[in-house]
């Protein structure tokens, strides 16, 4: 491996880290990720003003709500990258509130963060691997076999540096290192920012195919129309507090909600 390599895969286990979690089965009465009167911030500056949701298994959720609204905070929150000041996570019946990220990964919850951070000076392949560094480790190769069926445009560039891909390819490329981890839920923030609008349709397709897999989706998004056509419930976050949780008919039906929260 090289130097690059090893510091990568150090960092990524520094995040990661090895304590083995012990997942429990979530039932139609448990939803997978229960997340109770959440608060958070940065210093002083309380972001997250009390936020309750979840997501069952095989839901799409989508979270919706305009820039700073606090929806990256929410998942950096829950995925423990964001210590939270009051309130619970719970994933799979099991109380993270406050967990460390490895510990939280280890139990399937993944997020693929805002911004598509892949290692660029890393190649392809080696990417992918980083994602089944904590979790779902000894199912590899498989795993690699099947995100490269999923995107047969990585699997020809398997020893491209990561960062000289189009920033359709990286997307592609973070999503799919996601993957490997054999996600519970999928946390996707923002996967559709900065593509062009045939990548954008693709994408979302991706997303719906993966939930009729079986995946269950917690989907951040500003394509708002896209996102409520796939989505079986929606929140809008205003201000780090939620002003609507319902289904997207729900949603589009009211003209106050569309017009002050999603631009529509
Ligand atoms: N690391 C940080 N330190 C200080 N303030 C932060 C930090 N990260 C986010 N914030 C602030 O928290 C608020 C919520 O930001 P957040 O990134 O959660 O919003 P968002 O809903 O994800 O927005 P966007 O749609 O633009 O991604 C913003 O006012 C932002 O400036
Ligand atoms: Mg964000």
């Amino acid at each position: 491996m090289s130097a690059t390599a090893a510091v990568a895969v150090n960092a990524v286990n520094a995040v990661n880290g090895a304590t083995a979690a012990t997942a429990t089965t979530s039932t139609a009465a448990t939803p997978l990720l229960a997340v109770h009167d959440l608060r958070a911030g940065y210093g002083r500056v309380e972001v997250l003003r009390g936020v309750s949701l979840e997501v069952r298994t095989g839901e799409i959720v989508a979270l919706l709500g305009s820039n700073g609204a606090g929806k990256s905070t929410l998942n950096n929150t829950v995925c423990g990258l964001v210590a939270p000041s009051a309130g619970r996570v719970v994933f799979d019946g099991r109380d993270l509130t406050g967990a460390k990220t490895r510990d939280i990964v280890r139990a399937g919850l993944i997020q693929v963060p805002e911004g598509r951070r892949v290692f660029p000076n890393l190649s392809v392949q080696e990417n992918l691997e980083l994602g089944s560094f904590a979790r779902a480790r000894e199912r590899r190769a498989a795993n690699l076999e099947r995100v490269y069926t999923t995107f047969p445009r990585l699997a020809e560039r398997t020893r491209q540096l990561a960062g000289t891909m189009s920033g359709g390819e990286q997307q592609m490329l973070a999503i799919g290192r996601g993957l490997m981890a054999e996600p519970r839920l999928l946390i996707l923030d923002e996967p559709s920012l900065g593509l062009s609008p045939l990548l954008v349709e693709e994408l979302f397709a991706l997303i719906a195919r993966l939930h009729g897999e079986g995946l269950s989706i917690l989907l951040v998004e500003q394509n708002v129309g896209q996102s409520l056509d796939i989505a079986g419930r929606a929140y809008v976050l205003e201000n780090g507090t939620l002003r609507f949780s319902g289904t997207p008919a729900e949603l589009l039906a009211s003209p106050e909600l569309k017009r002050a929260y999603l631009g529509l």
